[in-house]
């Protein structure tokens, strides 16, 4: 785990648990923080496919702060869970970026690139994303937790 790599700090505040994490931009490390969010979540009721969406959006994010950020410095990574929701935020403090329209919708057909945004919105009911040209970017991603009798009541 990234946590006995990097030093874990994972601290329950209240009824929350907060992990923080300072993540080299080096490709390897999105596997191992997404894992390391798996076990920090568990116990919190979270169902095994809200999760996957959850840690899809945080990988997707985590893969643009190390291929786009063009910096060699750390990744800052935090993430709280409570019985209401989890939260992640990845902030890069490198080259930024001007969002635009483009950021916000899925590119139509097989177009490779231009679909890590419009995931993370789409797998996530808290979204926010920051981003000034020279300074940085930071993101926010968060899903409510829904217990599974809510899950099925809001299907039917
Ligand atoms: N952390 C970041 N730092 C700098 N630029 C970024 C960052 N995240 C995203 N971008 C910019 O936004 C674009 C869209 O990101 P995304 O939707 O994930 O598509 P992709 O990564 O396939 O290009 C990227 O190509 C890049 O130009
Ligand atoms: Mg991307």
């Amino acid at each position: 785990m990234l946590g006995a790599e990097l030093g874990n700090d994972a601290k329950p505040t209240g009824n929350a648990r907060v992990l923080r994490l300072r993540i080299p931009p080096q490709p390897r490390f999105g596997k191992i923080v997404r894992d390391d969010v798996a076990a920090h979540a568990a116990g919190f009721g979270i169902s095994a496919t809200q999760l996957e969406d959850f840690l899809f959006a945080v990988g997707e994010a985590i893969a643009n702060a190390i291929e786009h950020s063009g910096t060699a410095s750390a990744i800052e990574f935090r993430c709280r869970v409570d019985a209401e929701k989890i939260v992640a935020t990845v902030v890069d403090a490198g080259r930024g970026f001007r969002p635009s329209a483009t950021t916000t919708t899925l590119p139509i057909g097989l177009t490779e690139r231009g679909r890590g945004i419009p995931i993370m919105r789409a797998c996530s009911d808290i979204f926010a994303l920051r981003s000034v040209p020279g300074r940085g970017t930071a993101i926010v991603i968060g899903r409510y937790i829904r217990l599974r009798h809510e899950e099925t009541s809001a299907a039917s």
